[in-house]
């Protein structure tokens, strides 16, 4: 358990090694392995990327710094072919002209600086005409996948950071509650009720049950993450299960909702259902709630660059 000493006793210990090696073809098989392991969990290519550049991955960050990004992204997508993994959205935000930019651009090469940028959190508070409100969920979704890779890398540190803990728990309660899941349940949800999918004993139900528990995770880390960080043991146990079983949560709910229920809701709502939905979405996100919006964009890539320490 990696917030206990090792069990020397317990055959289900975990053991790590660092293997130093110049060889490229033994750095591409560790990537492969890698994007493929995670690709089969159902993450996306711009996660797995992001994975890639956290120095904490000792195996992949090694790769990523010998082979180069552009390797990298090779591999990815090369596995990506393999597994498809889930559905990606197709818009990032937008360029310095105003345009829509899509997310295969990703796949290019891309100086350092630029992949950084493309590499930032999408911004999604404002939307073109004629984009899917779906695409804008899923674009929300990535923001979200940011703070649940940094969370989970928390875990893997065996730290409890309160001030980490804090400002998680606030981006989850505004953004991830707040604005997404609200937009799902104040405007897609009822939508889709509309089109004939029932509220009770289907998706949607799975869906908002998902919803609440999330927020009672969230409720127990707030309540014992000020106790734990100060030493306390039996907190630090249910912070670090509470923030393992949330990630484990929302990685699956986003799962459900990017393959299977926005899918569904692409095919059922005409054009006029899916303006509608667009026009709401951007009466939520204009003047100061646009503004908050992308402040917390900008927190998720904090997060995710967060750096923990012993
Ligand atoms: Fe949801
Ligand atoms: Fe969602």
């Amino acid at each position: 358990m990696p917030y206990n000493e090792p069990d020397a006793t317990d055959p289900m210990t975990l053991h790590g090694a660092v293997v130093e090696t110049d060889d490229a073809n033994v750095q591409r098989e560790m990537a492969t392995c890698f994007i493929e392991e995670y690709m089969r969990m159902g993450y996306g290519r711009d996660r797995v990327l992001s994975m890639f550049k956290i120095q904490d991955y000792i195996g992949p960050y090694m790769a990523y710094r010998e082979l180069g990004e552009a390797a990298i992204i090779e591999l990815i997508d090369h596995q990506a072919a393999i597994w498809g993994g889930r559905r990606e959205s197709g818009v990032t935000g937008r360029d310095a002209d105003g345009n829509v930019t899509p997310r295969a651009e990703i796949s290019k090469p891309q100086t350092e600086m630029e992949t950084d940028k493309a590499m930032s959190s999408p911004s999604c508070g404002h939307y073109a005409e004629g984009g899917a409100p779906t695409t804008i969920l899923m674009d929300e979704h990535r923001v979200i996948e940011h703070v649940l890779t940094a969370m989970e890398r928390m875990v893997v540190n065996g730290v409890v950071d309160a001030v980490f803990l804090g400002k998680a728990v606030d981006f989850v309660r505004n953004f991830a509650d707040g604005c997404h899941h609200a937009k799902e349940e104040d405007i897609l949800f009822p939508v889709l009720e509309e089109a004939g999918i029932p509220r009770e004993g289907g998706p949607i139900a799975c869906m908002l049950d998902e919803h609440i528990q999330g927020r009672n995770l969230i409720a127990a880390i707030s309540e014992n993450m000020k106790s734990a960080a100060a030493g306390d043991e039996p907190a630090r146990v249910v912070v670090f299960k509470a923030v393992r079983a949330y990630v484990g949560l929302l990685e699956q709910h986003i799962e459900k909702e990017d393959s299977i229920l926005f899918a569904m809701a692409d095919r059922v709502l005409d054009t006029g259902q899916q303006a509608s939905m667009l026009e709401k979405f951007n009466q939520v996100e204009h003047g100061e709630n646009l503004k908050r919006h992308e402040h917390y964009v900008a927190l998720a890539d904090e997060l995710l660059n967060w750096k923990f320490t012993r």
